[in-house]
């Protein structure tokens, strides 16, 4: 058990005096580790005041973003132990956490975002955010976090490009085990420290969406993004399991209600800010983007992961067969 006072400091409980009357208004406290222009953190506004709409200020939200609270690793951590009541953390570093969410970090799952969106938007993306209960957080919403590639100093159009570099991962088994399989060297670091990493060289590359150049300026010092596309990894707003059963279904519900509000609005800011960050790293930070990529030649070395991953786990097995059976 925590000591009180800390779990108190992270989660809940300030007091409002509301006619006289002393009211405890619930703080969600969520922690990420982006910045305030991106827009995850502009959905989760969106969030913190509808819940505090939908919920008649009985609970508040508080955004810390720039992973002032911890890595996404700690940040679940202290979700999973109650200290703190919520995060954002990308699918990928939940894996190690739930394993369902390595269904999400097999290279080219889904054909494109409106598969993409049918899932995270349907049944079987609500499965996996309820599947972690028991392990001591349940996801309340998905957020777009696009499609990922490769960036370096160099062009990388074939797997072949990619030999011997060291190319920077999330910490996750299923992206450590993808790099590998394209004979480069894979080296899991916490996003804060790829920046760094970048410039003095400790890594060769890394692999994200195109606002990884601009939103954390990776195109200051990566010059080459080459579009292969291998994942779409969703980002996943999580609660404390524990945080949320003291709420009311009421609450519960208003925070559902909210989260999947949030989603739709982040879609559009989403797109909107991919577009301006692949104009922004051409014209003002110099990227190439590279487009003729041989995507064909990265995805035969890679697919056999799905198999890999059905033998691994048969509730695993099943999704990628339902997901693949919703592919337009
Ligand atoms: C994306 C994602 C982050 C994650 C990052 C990474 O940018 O939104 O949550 O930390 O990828 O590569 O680590």
């Amino acid at each position: 058990m925590m000591p009180l006072p800390l779990k108190r400091f992270l989660t809940v409980a300030v007091a409002t005096t509301l006619c006289g009357a002393v009211q405890a208004a619930t703080v969600l406290k969520i922690s990420h580790n982006q910045s305030t222009d991106v827009p995850v953190h502009k959905a989760m506004k969106v969030f913190a005041d509808k819940v505090q709409e939908y919920t008649d200020g009985e609970v508040k939200v508080r955004i810390y973003p720039n992973a002032q609270l911890g890595t996404q690793r700690e940040s679940l951590e202290l979700v999973q132990s109650g200290m703190l009541s919520m995060a954002k953390s990308n699918a990928a570093e939940l894996e190690a956490f739930e394993p369902l969410y390595g269904v999400y970090n097999l290279p080219y799952l889904f054909t494109g975002s409106d598969h993409f969106y049918k899932i995270i938007g349907g049944p079987i993306g609500e499965e996996i955010l309820l599947a972690s209960k028991d392990k001591g957080f349940i996801g309340i919403t998905y957020y777009d976090a696009g499609s990922r590639s490769f960036y370096a100093k160099k062009p990388i159009k074939t797997p072949a490009d990619l030999k011997g570099m060291k190319i920077r991962t999330q910490p996750s088994p299923s992206a450590v085990k993808m790099i590998e399989l394209l004979g480069a060297n894979p080296s899991p670091i916490a996003f804060g420290e790829l920046y760094t990493a970048l410039q003095q060289g400790v890594v060769d590359g890394a692999e994200n969406n195109e606002s990884a150049l601009t939103d954390n300026r990776h195109g200051e010092v990566a010059k080459f993004y080459s579009r292969d596309e291998h994942t779409m990894i969703p980002d996943v707003l999580v609660i404390s399991t524990q945080i949320w059963e003291e709420l009311t279904p009421e609450q519960q519900a208003a925070i559902k209600k909210a989260a999947s509000e949030s989603m739709m609005a982040q879609k559009e800011l989403w797109a909107e800010n991919t577009k301006k960050a692949i104009d922004i790293a051409t014209n003002e930070l110099g990227v190439t983007f590279v487009e003729d990529v041989d995507k064909p030649a990265f995805a035969e070395i890679v697919l056999p992961m799905h198999d890999d991953a059905a033998k691994s786990n048969p509730q695993i097995a099943d999704l990628i067969t339902r997901i693949k059976a919703e592919a337009e």
